[in-house]
């Protein structure tokens, strides 16, 4: 078993003497996405998420918006393990601003600040950690939780408990960013302020960013096919049947689809073939209704062969979790 979590060596080495081993002192990143309160980058109450993949974030529970990201190795714990504690962790990775606004919610209208932002906490997904943020902004309950498709993407879901009655506005700096994509029914109404209708109890904000040539440090690839979908198919599908820019999973194995493929409707019963094809090839067959959609990534780019094997096994695996 590899170990997973939390990986913090390195003790002994100090203990020796010998502190030219830095790298023992990141923590490392492994299948589990990883949580950690701390004090980095001039942000006293952070709370730095690394996710697996070299994707990292600090959510700021205060003004409960997502601070910065970077894209490399995760933390760097020497300064716990070797000083007086307090936390102060540097990251390791180049602070990337994602433009977000000092309240980037606001209840009603796009230029009226908040009142009141409470923080509630947050809880994760049990099988990869990821967490989702919960707190108020204006009395009014918000989820929240960060993803990346890749290098330079970043993307912010936020639901909402119920249809409220009115507009809610995500407002950031779109200079921060390349590119703003939000999924249906949402609309950018402005640069940088994007409205969610009231009667929308679910949105997704893909921010494109500057390109930068970046390694990823230590990364530590994953081969675990749960892990994968969470990292990077969990935005667009669901496994429970709810809505989102691509169909639920959880129909994958309930009977046959229609889907168009090279202009002519025709069914298809899912099998492993036809899911690779969806992956590798993603615009071969179009799934009826979906023709409008944001249109899935081509993650070839980003996941080598056994990766993908990995990701088509885990949808292959959910038909005999439900049993069909
Ligand atoms: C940006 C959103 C998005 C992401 C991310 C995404 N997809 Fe999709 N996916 C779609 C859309 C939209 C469709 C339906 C249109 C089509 O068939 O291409 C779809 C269709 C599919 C289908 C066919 C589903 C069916 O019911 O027939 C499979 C399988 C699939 N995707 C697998 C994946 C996997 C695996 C990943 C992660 C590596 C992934 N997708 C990531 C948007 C996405």
């Amino acid at each position: 078993m590899k170990p997973r979590g939390l990986v913090v060596a390195g003790l002994l080495a100090v203990l020796m003497g010998d502190t030219a081993q830095s790298q023992k002192f990141d923590i490392l990143v492994q299948d589990r996405a990883i949580v950690q309160r701390c004090s980095t980058q001039g942000l006293p109450r952070s709370i730095a998420v690394g996710m697996p993949g070299g994707f990292s974030y600090v959510f700021d529970p205060v003004a409960c918006r997502l601070a910065f990201v970077w894209f490399g190795g995760f933390l760097d714990f020497r300064p716990e393990a070797t000083g007086r504690g307090g936390g102060r962790l540097p990251i390791l990775g180049t602070k990337r601003s994602v433009g977000t606004a000092e309240s980037p919610l606001r209840i009603g209208a796009a230029d009226q600040e908040p009142m009141t932002i409470e923080f509630d906490g947050y809880r994760r997904e049990v099988a990869t950690g990821i967490p989702t943020f919960q707190f108020r902004v204006d009395g009014v309950p918000i989820e929240q939780r960060v993803l990346s498709f890749g290098r330079d993407q970043v993307t912010v879901e936020l639901s909402f408990a119920s249809v409220g009655d009115a507009p809610r506005f995500y407002c950031l700096d779109p200079k921060a960013t390349t590119g703003i994509a939000v999924s249906d029914g949402v609309q950018v109404v402005r640069p940088g302020v994007i409205e969610i209708p009231a009667e929308e109890s679910w949105a997704q904000i893909r921010l494109s960013l500057p390109h930068t040539a970046e390694t990823f440090a230590r990364q530590q690839p994953t081969t675990n096919g749960r892990l994968l979908y969470a990292i990077h198919c969990m935005a667009c599908h669901t496994l429970d049947g709810g809505k989102r820019i691509g169909p639920s999973f959880n129909e994958l194995w309930s009977g046959p689809r229609v889907v168009t493929r090279n202009g002519r409707s025709e069914e298809v019963v899912a099998d492993e073939a036809y899911i690779r094809e969806s992956i590798l090839k993603p615009q071969a067959a179009i799934v009826q209704g979906y023709e409008k959609a944001n249109q899935m990534i081509d993650i070839t780019q980003t996941l080598d062969v056994e990766q993908i094997d990995a990701l088509v096994k885990f949808l292959v695996s959910l038909r005999l979790e439900d049993g069909k």
